[in-house]
């Protein structure tokens, strides 16, 4: 099922490590998180929405492609320049086809909470990847908003949704630490009378929050035992356009930053990287190695904190991460993986468990994407123990990448910083949300063939 935005051909890659040090000033796209919820809370909204700094990568075309479907106007004015006229709450009409959103997870999960509460059918679908993921995450609790759902087994895609105008509010306290799911109950309560509440008994990302805040949701959030939220949403609020900027993905910057810190007497910046603080464990982590990372220029772009981040390479040692922090690096621990790798010592990450349903079982490609490259990991349970190296990384390896961009991008950073080549088995799911990260690298000196 080939699809416009769906990557067109296999990109094979065999990475070398390049022979200078790497070195520059860059921007990364936009985040991808806050990429999806502008295009889908504008169309929820009255009025036109501008948008700056939108992440232009396979997954957000696919979202910006469903609203449109649903009866958003949707035009690209610019790069990254969106405007958006939206539906109002309520709005949406039933879509004339199937959805089909490609990659991506968040998109899929999120618009199941927004189609739960509208009173019409739609279907969905997504490539092999998003289709091997489950769903029922979702449809489990918002099955409560007297929408019905029909999939295949084990929840998966393709799923019918008959979704119900008048849902009640949910109560709803999250089983799993995910953010798509909190923000899947707390869409299908914009459109219920009273108040839906979730608890998440670790926090999890909150651009749903301050983004339906923005657009003039009453939105309140308590803290709850150590380290959780509760959220609250009054329903049927009255959403009215409001611009937005988009910050860099820190994601996205993760892999540039890595490279970085890997590559011999590379000293690298990327400006404007979003900072939100539910997002930055990489960042915490990756000091706590004795990277040098420094963050200069911090200011407050479209309410979010946002800055300039340098990283200086250097040696790095062992590092345990506590499984409380994985939800603010979730899509962070391949790369940080790539770093252990280089690391003096053993590193250990814990609480992995939800790096098995990602774009690919993400636990198992990290483990196989270090071992092809001559490095020992053991998996204990739910952690990940990378032994490793002190800056001799074998390197070798085959790579099989899944469909995941980020274990793409990650076999890419640890070519960069491995004694043999690396080869990447298919790099084009890098579109999927960093268009560009080819050149981007050589700009700064990866000296990548393209
Ligand atoms: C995301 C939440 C995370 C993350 C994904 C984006 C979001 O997924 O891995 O890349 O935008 O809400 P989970 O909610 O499944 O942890």
């Amino acid at each position: 099922m080939k699809t416009d935005h769906a990557p067109s051909s296999v990109r094979a890659l065999t990475v070398h490590a390049p022979r200078a040090p790497l070195s520059g000033s860059v921007h990364v796209p936009g985040d991808k998180s806050i990429s999806h919820r502008s295009l889908m809370f504008a169309a929820l909204a009255r009025g036109t929405t501008h948008i700056t700094g939108l992440l232009e990568g396979e997954d957000v075309l696919r979202t910006a492609d469903a609203m449109r479907a649903l009866g958003a106007d949707i035009t690209r004015e610019g790069a990254g320049q969106w405007r958006v006229q939206g539906c109002g709450l309520d709005g949406l009409r039933e879509p004339a086809d199937v959805l089909d959103m490609g990659n991506s997870g968040t998109a899929a999960r999120l618009l199941s909470g927004i189609l739960a509460s509208h009173g019409f059918t739609s279907v969905m679908t997504g490539d092999a990847s998003l289709r091997g993921r489950p769903m029922k995450r979702v449809t489990d609790p918002l099955a409560a908003t007297g929408a019905t759902f029909l999939s295949r087994q084990g929840g998966r895609l393709p799923l019918a949704i008959a979704g119900n105008a008048n849902p009640p509010p949910l109560a709803y306290r999250l089983p799993v630490a995910s953010a798509q799911v909190k923000s899947a109950v707390l869409l299908a309560g914009l459109n219920a009378v009273g108040e839906t509440r979730v608890e998440e008994p670790v926090a999890t990302r909150d651009h749903t929050e301050n983004m339906l805040r923005h657009f003039g949701a009453q939105v309140r959030v308590e803290p709850m035992g150590a380290g959780g939220r509760v959220i609250m949403l009054q329903g049927r609020p009255d959403l009215v356009a409001r611009d937005i900027v988009v910050p860099g993905d820190p994601s996205s910057a993760a892999f540039v930053l890595v490279a970085a810190l890997l590559v011999p007497g590379s000293t690298v910046t990327v400006r404007g990287v979003g900072l939100n603080p539910l997002r930055t464990g990489l960042f915490t982590s990756l000091r706590e190695m004795g990277a040098e990372l420094a963050i200069s220029n911090e200011r407050v772009e479209g309410g979010e904190p946002v800055g300039d981040l340098t990283a200086t390479a250097g040696a790095l040692h062992g590092v345990d991460v506590p499984a409380t922090r994985a939800p603010s690096m979730i899509d962070e621990y391949p790369v940080l993986a790539v770093a252990a790798a280089h690391a003096t010592g053993q590193s250990r990450f814990r609480g992995l468990e939800e790096l098995r349903v990602k774009e690919s079982d993400r636990l198992a490609a990290t483990v196989a994407l270090l071992e092809a490259n001559g490095i020992r990991v053991d998996v204990v349970g739910d952690d990940m123990i990378v032994h490793g190296t002190g800056g001799t990384i074998p390197g070798g390896g085959l790579v099989a990448t899944r469909m995941d961009h980020r274990l793409a991008m990650s076999a890419i950073v640890m070519g960069l910083a491995a004694r043999k080549p690396v080869s990447v088995d298919d790099t084009a799911f890098i579109d999927t949300s960093f268009p560009g990260f080819v050149a981007l690298m050589n700009s700064i000196g990866a000296g990548l063939a393209a």
